[in-house]
């Protein structure tokens, strides 16, 4: 689909998520011919730079970032001439907001997004500011990282500010895993095979468990993620719009709305996690120093420098109350410092009923389909099977495997080059409703106030491992264990 010509301006340009991954993302898509040449990409942020400085530094950060990819300077110098820079305190006096003002100009027929990569709080502050500035054009859209506020009434009243100044259908709320391929995958998949839906359910279906466990820590972040904790940080957005995506109703169409109204009906049949039940249902557990990718690493307190009882992993047993999933639970997982990054969805079939051969059931595993997001995107479907030759019935337990690379050619563009051309054509689909973001803070909430009330400890877990034994033991009680390959 061709793309208008646009204006996008980057509050907090300067920062790690825009050098990381907005211009990166947007150099891709201008390679690929997909940023009309009146485009401008227009950042801000308080640092003191001019535009060609800022483009040097946006090129140091992608060779820095992209170490694979070659990128000679005379290319980055085309791509960069769209490339502006003002330097701005975003919640400064008007007065100040002047030489922005005149570099975005008159838009003509341009579509005028702003991206706020900036800490939340900000968010209402800016939106407002955009308004005074009267930047904000007919149609303008506003994008916002997450996450929205660190709890309900935090995001009600971000959710406000910004909705005082841009309509619902003007604002994009980034949860960049819904812009991953395999994520986009997850309906086509459940929805357009007519294999699966007759067994999506609690009659067919056991357990489903969503692992996404990373090998980072939190690194030169510790200080935001301080304060946020797995749960905030991960659980909150990503696992819960996985966890949706696996569980919802089969909408009516791919429209933004018909989705996410049956996303959010998922998260209202979440049960409720209290303190009366938190200790039965979480686990929360922090890593101490250990070794990752055979380097010896420091725990998470030495990386803050000083201690802290913030949560870097947390697996939750989730109940959702419907008939789909009455008696089937969902574990999720979550943590940095772990053994390997890779995120995945289990399903987990029943058993068989009867077995066929005579030392019983033991040791027939269950068919399983694992859903691999990242890092090597994929498909299994565990079945067993007889291992063929003489030898009578001996059964094999092996992977119908549908590797994406295997089997497609095409590159896999990052989660953000996706979401940034989505907002420009102005599709709401990969993004979240402001009624979803409230209902998985609501959930999320419970849980807090569960933590805090209970003062449930956070496990120690060496760097390099799966988390803490609680973990497994979560499982264990209901006689199952995480999934650890076939
Ligand atoms: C972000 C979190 O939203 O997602 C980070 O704030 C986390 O803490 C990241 O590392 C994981 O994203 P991905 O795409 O690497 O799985």
């Amino acid at each position: 689909i061709p793309v208008t010509a646009f204006d996008l301006v980057v509050f907090g340009a300067a920062g790690d998520l825009s050098l990381r991954k907005l211009i990166p993302a947007l150099f891709h898509r201008w390679r690929d011919d997909q940023i009309p040449a009146e485009s401008r990409i227009v950042g801000v942020s308080r640092s003191n730079h001019d535009d060609q400085s800022f483009r040097d530094l946006a090129l140091k950060s992608f060779r820095e970032f992209h170490p694979q990819e070659i990128v000679s300077d005379d290319e980055w110098a085309r791509f960069a001439s769209q490339l502006y820079y003002t330097e701005l305190d975003v919640v400064s006096d008007q007065a100040n907001w002047e030489p922005l003002c005149e570099k975005l100009g008159e838009p003509g027929q341009k579509q005028r997004v702003f991206y706020l990569a900036l800490a939340p709080d900000l968010y209402g502050a800016v939106s407002a500011n955009i308004k005074r500035a009267g930047i904000k054009t007919t149609g303008a859209r506003i994008v916002l990282e997450k996450p929205i506020g660190r709890d309900l009434n935090s995001a009600k009243q971000i959710n406000d500010a910004v909705g005082a100044v841009f309509d619902e259908g003007s604002i994009f709320r980034i949860d960049h895993y819904l812009g991953k391929e395999t994520v986009q995958n997850l309906t086509v998949l459940r929805f357009m095979n007519s294999l699966f839906e007759p067994v999506w359910n609690a009659n067919a279906i056991d357990h489903v468990e969503i692992t996404v466990s990373e090998s980072i820590g939190a690194g030169t972040r510790a200080s935001y993620y301080d304060k946020s904790g797995a749960l905030r940080d991960m659980v909150q957005n990503h696992l819960l719009q996985l966890l949706c995506l696996v569980a919802m109703e089969p909408p009516l169409d791919l429209e933004p709305d018909t989705v996410r109204d049956e996303k959010i009906k998922v998260m209202r049949a979440l049960r409720a996690i209290t303190e009366k039940n938190v200790r039965e249902t979480t686990v929360r557990g922090q890593y101490h120093r250990g070794a990752s990718n055979g380097e010896a690493v420091p725990g998470y307190a030495e990386e803050l420098g000083g201690t802290s009882s913030t949560e870097t992993f947390v697996a939750i047993k989730a109940n959702i109350d419907n008939w789909r999933w009455k008696g089937t639970p969902f574990y999720l997982r979550t943590g940095k410092r772990m053994r390997q990054r890779y995120s995945e969805i289990i399903v987990h079939f029943k058993e068989i009923a009867h077995s066929l051969v005579k030392n019983g059931k033991e040791g027939i595993p269950p068919t399983r389909m694992v859903i691999r997001l990242q890092p090597d995107e994929g498909v299994k479907l565990l079945l067993v099977t007889k291992d063929p030759g003489p030898g009578g019935m001996r059964l094999r337990y092996v992977p119908l495997n549908l590797s994406f690379a295997d089997t497609f050619e095409a590159r896999y563009p990052d989660a953000y080059e996706r979401l940034l051309m989505a907002v420009v054509r102005g599709d709401l689909g990969l993004f979240m409703r402001r009624d979803e973001v409230e209902a998985a803070w609501k959930w999320v909430d419970g849980i807090l106030a569960g933590w805090h009330k209970d003062e449930t400890p956070a496990h120690p877990y060496a760097a390099g491992t799966d988390g803490p034994v609680q973990a497994a033991m979560l499982l264990d009680r209901d006689g199952r264990e995480w999934y650890h390959g076939a």
